[in-house]
């Protein structure tokens, strides 16, 4: 169910929290040892019914499991190259955090450009905003469809060239690590053929960007006990 204008993504939890439930039990009994990619919004939640599903059947790998954040990270680069007149795909923008709202963070500081503060702050909300942008410009149409499947790809497709054995696959996802911040976090992930290989550092931020993300703990926390309860 995608959003409607006026919609936070955090409103599709009733609907979606019941579809992901259901299609992720199924896996569990079918295919217990898929990579599962998780798209369906609210995202920051669905994931943590995910885990919990896969848990209560007892067949949950924190390693196979992925909140597919791949959308922040195009329109991140795409709205920086459109600013410098540069292909999209020569850059780089890693987005940690969730997928919703203030917890998206890209960290326009890793870009290879500089930002001022104000630049920053602009960009960073544009990035933030943009599916809602897509939802107010459809006008009750839904959401972003041909964005979100160029994510589903590039993400599907990064995990498949891991389980080909290719090395040096990094994609920034939403997965459970070490809990350190939440529980689940996205973050620069290196992909192989059991799903996570290892979860990389994403550096240092700067203090617009460490700022952010203070603000974002709470929402990424609170969105995610909201998934967690679900199955309660
Ligand atoms: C997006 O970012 O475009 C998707 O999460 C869909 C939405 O409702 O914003």
């Amino acid at each position: 169910m995608a959003r409607k204008p006026g919609m936070d993504r955090s409103d599709l939890f009733n609907i979606n929290a019941g579809i992901v439930k259901n299609l992720v039990s199924s896996c569990a009994d079918n295919c217990p040892k898929a990579l599962i990619g998780i798209i369906t919004n609210p995202v920051n939640t669905t994931v943590a019914i995910a885990a919990e599903v896969l848990k209560k059947k007892g067949v949950y790998n924190p390693t196979r499991l992925f909140g597919v954040t791949t959308l922040d990270v195009i329109r991140s680069s795409t709205f920086v190259a459109e600013i410098y007149g540069k292909d999209p795909r020569d850059i780089n923008v890693p987005v940690i955090g969730g997928h919703s709202g203030i917890t998206i963070l890209p960290l326009l500081s890793q870009s290879g450009f500089e930002f001022s503060q104000d630049d920053a702050d602009i960009m960073t909300k544009r990035i933030q905003n943009a599916g809602t942008e897509v939802v107010e410009a459809k006008a009750g149409g839904g959401s972003a469809t041909l964005s979100m499947g160029q994510a589903a790809a590039k993400f599907g497709l990064s995990l498949v060239r891991a389980l080909n054995g290719e090395k040096d696959v990094v994609e920034c996802t939403y997965v459970e690590g070490s809990g350190d911040l939440a529980r689940f976090f996205a973050q620069p992930v290196l992909l192989g053929k059991n799903g996570v290989e290892k979860i990389l550092d994403y550096g240092s931020l700067s203090e617009f960007e460490q700022n952010t993300l203070n603000e974002a703990l709470d929402t990424l926390r609170s969105d995610i006990k909201i998934g967690e309860e679900f199955l309660k």
